[in-house]
């Protein structure tokens, strides 16, 4: 079967580090693989909506962001559609229809959903939107015939209740959507990358980000004030790799090159490790090892962001060409999954003929 990807972000502020390691690093290397027949990358607008329908400003402003990350992390416009969802009527009327599939006890089980309700404190006045928003991701996902999404581990609950839906619907009309696989990092450290302050997810409300956009003297300024370990006072002191994030951040991004090229004292991160753990390293050597590593990754995508920011209409005009191209591919879904609905009536020939007969013999 040939396979398609679906994936997308919620435009609510810049991406960072842990969007990068997390996903968009590895879905520049799907789009580059060649084993995708099509990919369609989508900024989740409608759906960051859902719990800032006060503030649509900051949706607004974010595509822009959201689309120069995309872009200079290497995602093609030749080969991976970049698209945004509200552009996309389909979606929504899909997502109408799904809604008679989902019960509302079902949703209420959704474990994201419940975290995100308690997060944001929607306890006792949940937004409907935001309650129905897996339904709606269901349709994302459908409307593409994706076969792959790539995504992070908090978003597996999405996926299953995507899944059901998709059973639900050929189970009633007939085999008409495709069931979606979620495809999620292979590194563990790459799952979940802490902020810069320990805490276990970088999140911009807690200011623990490093941004792809961050300038290289921002960068080197976040690591070199990251957590470590609190009792490695002295460089003598052993110290310790449990909830060091410099050392997770580390075993995210460095690779037994980046010693021959900036560390050669040392072969991998595992002598590097022993000698810490040892005593005799100090932080600071290791942070101004860590800056080195992430700025080999960094500088690039800086550096190409540079160029996207000129020419801003074109970004514009790549998200408007992909919504164009990413709304005939979801109309062909909606038309099929109307037809299966039995609520395509005026391409239904037969039904005409039929009602014809039943008035008139
Ligand atoms: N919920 C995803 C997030 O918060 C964004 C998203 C919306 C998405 N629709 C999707 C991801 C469909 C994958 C597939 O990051």
């Amino acid at each position: 079967m040939k396979k398609i990807i679906l994936t997308g972000d919620r435009p609510t502020g810049k991406l960072h580090l842990g969007h990068y390691v997390g996903s968009l690093k590895r879905r520049v290397e799907l789009q580059n693989s060649g084993e995708y027949e099509k990919i369609f990358i989508m900024i989740a607008d409608a759906q960051a909506l859902t719990d800032n329908a006060d503030n649509p400003d900051k949706i607004r402003d974010n595509i822009i962001e959201v689309a120069l990350d995309y872009l200079s992390c290497g995602l093609d416009p030749e080969k991976s559609t970049l698209f945004i969802q509200s552009q996309l009527p389909e979606l929504a009327e899909l997502s109408f229809y799904y809604m008679n599939l989902v019960t509302v006890s079902r949703l209420q089980r959704n474990p994201t959903v419940k975290s995100e309700i308690q997060q944001r404190n929607f306890e006792t006045s949940i937004p409907v939107g935001f309650f129905t928003y897996p339904i709606s991701q269901a349709s994302d996902i459908t409307a593409f015939r994706a076969t792959t999404v790539p995504v992070g581990e908090d978003q597996l609950p999405m996926l299953e209740q995507a899944r059901e839906i998709v059973r639900k619907f050929n189970s009633t009309y007939g085999e008409t959507l495709v069931e979606p696989e979620a495809l999620i990092p292979e590194n563990e450290v790459c799952s979940r990358l802490p902020g810069t302050d320990g805490h276990a997810k970088m999140s911009k409300s807690l200011g623990n980000c490093i941004y792809l956009s961050d300038t290289e003297e921002d960068v080197k300024k976040k690591v070199m004030s990251m957590f470590t370990d609190p009792n490695h006072l002295k460089i003598t002191d052993p110290g310790s790799l449990e909830g060091n994030t410099v050392f997770t951040y580390l075993d995210a991004f460095c690779t037994d090159n980046h010693f021959a090229k900036y560390l050669p004292e040392y072969n991998n991160l595992d002598e590097l490790k022993a000698h810490y753990q040892r005593g005799g390293l100090g932080d600071v050597k290791v942070k101004r090892f860590l800056n080195a590593v992430l700025e080999d990754e960094l500088a690039p995508i800086r550096a190409r962001r540079k160029e996207l920011e000129k020419d801003i209409p074109a970004v514009y005009e790549i998200l408007k060409k992909g919504s164009i191209k990413a709304r005939e591919e979801a109309a062909k879904t909606l038309a099929d999954v109307k037809a299966a609905m039995r609520i395509n009536y005026f391409d239904d020939e037969e039904l005409i003929k039929a009602q014809q007969l039943k008035y008139n013999s």
